[in-house]
């Protein structure tokens, strides 16, 4: 069986109340359920972690290394765009990574157009609200 973690970044702990035009009216909790049920069928472990603090997601990256994670869905929140010391963990620890956005980043402020995790990402999947996180773990049992 696959084990799968997904973290989110930053103000990711107030969906359901956070723009809810933009991310959708799911709390944080209800999308982790919704893609463990989407997730069922497949032969995967998954949990979650959420920090708003850059040193806790790093951190959680070595754990996951060192818990011999088999991949990692990451929705780094406004990190995705200017964190390289989590584009650097990413890329130490070697466990395929999934880069996942609730909303199209392309089609926002210009700011949000660019990922520097993009790079050490197998690949990047966005716009497409909570069904980014399934999709994502989809890809990663395939890899
Ligand atoms: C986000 C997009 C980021 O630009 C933003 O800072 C977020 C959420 C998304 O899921 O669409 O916090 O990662």
């Amino acid at each position: 069986m696959k084990k799968i973690l997904i973290v989110n970044g930053p103000n990711l702990n107030f969906l359901g109340r956070r723009e809810p035009e933009i991310y959708g009216s799911d709390t944080l909790c209800d999308i982790i359920e919704y893609t463990k049920r989407e997730c069922a069928s497949l032969n995967v472990e998954i949990s979650a972690f959420q920090s708003n603090h850059e040193g806790e997601i790093i951190d959680m990256l070595y754990r996951a290394y060192d818990e011999s994670y088999d991949g990692i869905v990451i929705n780094a929140g406004a990190y995705s765009h200017y964190s390289i010391a989590i584009r650097d963990a990413i890329s130490s620890i070697r466990i395929p990574c999934v880069e996942v956005h609730l909303s199209n980043i392309h089609a926002r402020e210009e700011f949000r157009h660019n990922s520097v995790i993009s790079a050490v990402c197998k690949g990047m999947i966005c716009g497409f609200g909570k069904q980014v996180y399934p999709l994502g773990v989809r890809v990663l049992c395939e890899i």
